[in-house]
């Protein structure tokens, strides 16, 4: 596909369809939930809209569009395949209480055909078997369809809140001309989800109607720029460039690396400080990730050989505010940190593996007199050694 689309393109294109059929833009995009919210980061983009989609009148009114960053720490197992990052942004727009699904997949269809160019005979959608609307909608928009349970078409943002059948829409990514099915064929890449937002499902588990039924959709914009550039995955998009500069020049390319320093970056520029708790915790386990990684190889490596230039490019493609010198000073700092626990530490988690296995009691005892949690045992049996 054409090579030529910027992640900024990418953005602006969207945001421009959604703004010029009257959806206001949303500005405040920070990983940090609003006051009152259980959660530590915002892992979608509708998140910080949950009240409004449940029905609170929103101050901009009834269609808003804009670009949310999010992290998702539970796939962090799955960092170092082709298309997921921790951090990452999406781009949305919203119907609250205003038009329905069909007119949501129209545009849907539209932007990305008429938008970003792709040809329709490489689009692909999974709908909810028995959704009906839905399907009648892309068969006369004639995109093949694939109806699938709700493990794969119900979208909720956890246990409770308002949720719906979906649609995903796939864009066909290999050399020759698409064959298969979503879930056949992993060539189809997800780009973007539709939710029809009927419902409400209640702490005690019953599903409701929601007074006010709204649509959700979200399209991860690194994910659609590796489509649009025709790359294979998401490190080698042009936003990653001058962290495989910097990183590969110094140390082995390690995706792991891209990803989680960059995170980490977006983390401390949105307020975060790494502790033993909450959300600084998360930040703290991105960095000693890291670092396990790169001392696996080789103990020596330091944080302190990364040029500013890859944090500045970062900070600037998301607007914050912070120093990228200061966001270099917090990764340094967490550097030394850590390196003098896994001196202090090391001795007595090997003393005690000399015995046999960690038993509970073990974690414990490393826990509550050393300070040592579970995690960081495993980290200290597998990282370098200084
Ligand atoms: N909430 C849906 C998602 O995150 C669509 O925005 O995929």
């Amino acid at each position: 596909m054409d090579s030529t689309w910027s992640t900024r393109q990418v953005l602006s294109t969207f945001l421009d369809f959604y703004r010029e059929r009257g959806h206001a833009l949303l500005d405040d995009a920070t990983l940090i939930p609003p006051p009152g919210d259980p959660v530590l980061f915002t892992s979608a983009g509708m998140h910080p809209l949950t009240p409004y989609l449940e029905g609170r009148a929103h101050p901009l009114g009834r269609r808003l569009t804009g670009v949310q960053r999010c992290l998702r720490t539970t796939d962090l197992d799955e960092i170092g395949d082709d298309t997921h990052l921790t951090m990452f942004q999406m781009l949305g727009s919203w119907s609250l209480g205003d038009y329905g699904g069909t007119q949501s997949l129209r545009w849907g269809y539209e932007l990305l055909r008429d938008g970003f160019g792709i040809p329709a005979g490489r689009l692909h959608v999974t709908v909810l078997d028995g959704d009906r609307d839905t399907c009648e909608t892309w068969q006369r928009l004639g995109v093949p369809i694939e109806a699938l349970g709700e493990d794969d078409n119900w979208w909720s943002n956890g246990p409770s809140g308002p949720c719906g059948p979906d649609s995903e829409i796939f864009v066909w990514t290999g050399d020759g001309p698409p064959t298969g099915t979503p879930s056949s064929d992993r060539r189809w890449s997800e780009v973007w989800n539709h939710v029809m937002m009927r419902y409400r499902r209640h702490p005690d588990g019953t599903l409701g109607p929601l007074r006010q039924p709204g649509i959700d959709t979200g399209m991860g914009l690194e994910r659609m720029a590796m489509v649009l550039q025709g790359r294979s995955t998401v490190f080698d998009i042009d936003v990653f460039e001058p962290w495989r500069r910097s990183v590969s020049s110094l140390w082995s390319p390690s995706r792991l690396v891209y990803d989680h320093l960059r995170a980490s970056v977006v983390v401390i520029g949105d307020g975060v400080h790494p502790s033993n708790t909450g959300r600084g915790y998360v930040l703290r386990r991105l960095i000693r990730r890291t670092l396990s990684t790169l001392w696996r190889v080789d103990p020596s490596r330091t944080l302190a050989d990364l040029p500013v230039e890859p944090i500045g490019s970062t900070v600037e493609h998301h607007g914050l505010t912070v120093d990228p010198r200061y966001v270099l000073d917090v990764l340094l700092y967490e550097e030394r940190r850590f390196a003098a626990l896994l001196r202090r530490g090391r001795p007595l988690v090997e003393r005690l593996v000399a015995r046999g296995p960690l038993t509970d009691d073990d974690l414990h005892y490393l826990h509550d007199t050393h300070g040592i949690p579970p995690d960081l045992v495993e980290e200290m049996l597998t990282a370098g050694r200084e």
